[in-house]
């Protein structure tokens, strides 16, 4: 039985390896390792791709973000709305800043509920940080009538979903900011770290550029206390290349969820995750929920993995400890029980292995495991 593992990047890296090698050679040897002709060829193609007028390189999703609440002035007594469902970098920099991350629950998508948002609105509100969770996009029409309506900022986290769309656009150019991860597992991936910003508004964007350089607004010449934050040559020659491939793995990815969703759409005791009706998906995981018979902790989905590990097939969770609950964020003043649906999230997902890749003779043995040892021990339709 082959071994799956829940992402597999040699097979993505042998379809492009040629043109990738070729393109770093070029950049070895050109001695021109920052900045250049590369990285704002790479800035503008990423920005044309997303449809905004500005894209700014910089060295991860993580510094996109705290590059943009800084850009937007964001900081100590200012309030910031966002998931507790999400990799700790998204409220890291809200705290970064000095300003307070206010954690709203979520809903059936895993991202943070609207009606939740709206009631979560003070004040000190300064903006909102809605996160594309997993490549499902959040209703960002909502949103932004949401924000509208009581002035506030919107930066997308999109670190997971390059390429998914609301309402016919891509999502980072609906908010002030979208900021973008490259790190190696996202649908657009680097060979290391890497991301950007993108914005439709010069002013944002030349802000988000001195800030992102030391703060420097001419040679020397500092106006702010900034950070270094760069897209270096290489990864940029790579994401070019990857760039012209995205659309395409993102229908694999596409396909791949489809086959789950046949695979696996009767199974009991398996939720499959929500599909979005106005919005398009990119499956940067494939999130089901293994219920626990109505009863709280984890016993039945980790039991579930760790066959599944058994018989060869990794799976991940992502995220077992919703981040009002995290130790870190014990001043915060968050306790069990406040953000019902966050938490019962983390008791209950399993991400399945998904890239473009992988076969359907993989899929069937996924599936196979999953009834399995949910004690259906039917044969899988192929
Ligand atoms: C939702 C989310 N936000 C932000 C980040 C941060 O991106 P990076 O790892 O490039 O700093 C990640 C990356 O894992 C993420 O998944």
């Amino acid at each position: 039985m082959n071994k799956i593992p829940p992402l597999d990047l040699t097979k993505q890296y042998k379809q492009i390896s040629t043109e990738v090698e070729a393109s770093v050679l070029d950049i070895l040897r050109s001695g021109r390792y920052i900045g250049g002709a590369t990285v704002a060829q790479f800035e503008q193609e990423f920005a044309d791709y997303i449809g905004t007028t500005h894209g700014i390189g910089c060295n991860s999703g993580t510094d996109a973000l705290y590059l943009a609440l800084r850009a937007l002035n964001i900081g100590e007594g200012d309030e910031v709305i966002t998931t507790p469902f999400t990799f700790i970098a998204t409220t890291e920099i809200v705290v970064r800043t000095g300003a307070t991350p206010v954690l709203v629950d979520i809903d059936e998508s895993f991202n943070f509920d609207l009606d939740r948002v709206k009631a979560a609105i003070t004040p000190k509100t300064k903006a909102i940080l809605p996160v594309h969770l997993f490549g499902h996009p959040v209703n960002m029409t909502q949103l932004m009538e949401i924000a509208q309506a009581h002035n506030l900022y919107v930066i997308e986290d999109c670190a997971q979903a390059t390429g998914a769309e609301w309402a016919g656009q891509k999502v980072g150019c609906i908010g002030h900011v979208g900021c973008f991860s490259f790190f190696p597992t996202k649908n657009l991936g680097a060979c290391g770290d890497g991301g950007a910003m993108v914005t439709n508004d010069p002013a944002i964007a030349k802000t988000l550029r001195v800030l992102k350089e030391h703060g420097m607004t001419s040679r020397y010449h500092h106006e702010e206390t900034g950070i270094n934050s760069r897209l270096d040559a290489l990864q940029a020659a790579i994401l070019s290349i990857k760039l012209r491939h995205l659309d395409t793995w993102n229908q694999g990815r596409a396909q791949v969820a489809e086959r789950y969703e046949q695979l696996l759409s009767m199974v009991p005791g398996i939720q499959l995750p929500a599909q979005s009706l106005e919005g398009k998906e990119v499956w940067n995981q494939y999130t089901i929920r293994i219920n626990n018979g109505g009863q709280p902790g984890a016993t039945v989905r980790d039991r579930v993995r760790n066959q599944l590990q058994e018989r060869g097939i990794s799976s991940m969770v992502y995220y077992p400890i919703p981040l009002h609950l995290q130790p870190v964020y014990k001043t915060l003043g968050y306790r069990p029980g406040q953000l019902p649906h966050a938490e019962r999230a983390a008791d209950e997902v399993l991400s399945l292995p998904m890239y473009p890749e992988l076969s359907l003779e993989e899929q069937q043995q996924i599936a196979y495991g999953l009834k399995d040892s949910l004690s259906l021990r039917e044969k899988v339709a192929s």
